[in-house]
């Protein structure tokens, strides 16, 4: 099995647990609707290159997908981007209703927890290392990380005086955090030593970066159909972005470097890493 196939299959069976009918398809309908999966394909990867077993990283895995799945639904609630479109297909408000949106993002969230908390005791040999990925993933979703960086958004759209550190820090953030977190997480499952953490953050740093300007990008010059979002919302909600403050071409460059930092931040695993670098360079090229 590939690890696709593995955060896939795991997804599916975690969401076969005693859910609830109603609230269970809501959850479903944007969980299993097709997503990149980049996020645990980090996690499982950083575990695999740092020679942990793939097994206590997939519950992580599939948290981390969770709570991403939930930041997006409640991201394109009407009240934050007020989005009709996600993962091609109308996003869960649309086809749920507003309250019942919010309910199957505040389930993810929860649920996450209660996988990572559930299967903790399975990797009771190797605990401290366990909870403190766990660790990891909430502070990266919560209030010094992604919920920051969403407030932020929300906070500088139509701030005309909005500076080139208020939008590192609200992507740094939003979208950095959790990727970093996501790294760290396998690290830590997998054996990575101190010097090889610090490694994975300044990857998930300049990673994370690279990403959510290239989503800035997508949202001025990609293909809806493709992207499976609405395009030009940025725009249209004057938020601050990359494309935004500097302009296209400067942000290709800019997008450049951060892809040839998150790869020289990986030089201590040497060919180890080949699966990271490759993701840099098709990121900083992507489509989607
Ligand atoms: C979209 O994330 C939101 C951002 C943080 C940029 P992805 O581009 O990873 O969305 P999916 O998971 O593939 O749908
Ligand atoms: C979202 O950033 C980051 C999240 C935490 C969901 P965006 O608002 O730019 O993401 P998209 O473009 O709607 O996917
Ligand atoms: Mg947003
Ligand atoms: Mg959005
Ligand atoms: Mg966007």
């Amino acid at each position: 099995m590939t690890n696709l196939e593995r955060i896939e299959t795991a997804l599916r069976a975690y969401l076969s647990a005693n859910i609830p009918e109603p609230l269970c398809e809501a959850m479903k309908y944007s969980l299993l609707a097709g997503g990149k999966r980049l996020r645990p394909m980090l996690c499982l990867s950083a575990c695999e290159m740092t020679g942990g077993s793939q097994e206590a990283a997939l519950p992580l895995a599939c948290a981390l997908e969770m709570i991403h799945t939930y930041s997006l639904i409640h991201d394109d609630l009407p009240c934050m981007d007020n989005d009709d479109f996600r993962r091609g297909r109308p996003s869960n408000h649309k086809a749920f209703g507003e309250a019942n949106a919010l309910l199957a993002g505040d389930g993810l969230l929860t649920y996450a927890f209660e996988v990572i908390l559930s299967e903790g005791p399975k990797y009771i040999d190797n605990a401290p290392r366990y909870y403190e990925a766990a660790a990891q993933i909430a502070s990266g979703a919560g209030v010094k990380g992604m919920v920051a960086g969403q407030w932020a958004d929300l906070s500088n759209e139509n701030n005309a005086s909005a500076n080139a550190e208020m939008l590192s820090y609200i992507h740094a953030r939003k979208t950095g955090a959790l990727i970093t977190a996501a790294v760290l997480a396998g690290g830590l499952v997998g054996h990575a030593d101190a010097m090889e953490l610090a490694a994975l953050r300044d990857f998930g740093t300049h990673f994370g970066l690279l990403f959510q300007i290239t989503d800035d990008l997508l949202d001025v010059e990609g293909n809806a159909e493709k992207v499976g979002k609405t395009l030009g919302k940025d725009a249209a909600h004057a938020k601050l972005t990359y494309p935004g403050l500097y302009g296209i071409a400067e942000t290709k460059k800019m997008a450049g470097r951060e892809a040839q930092s998150a790869k020289d931040a990986l030089q201590c695993f040497g060919t180890r890493a080949a699966w990271f670098l490759k993701l840099a360079d098709q990121t900083l090229l992507r489509s989607f």
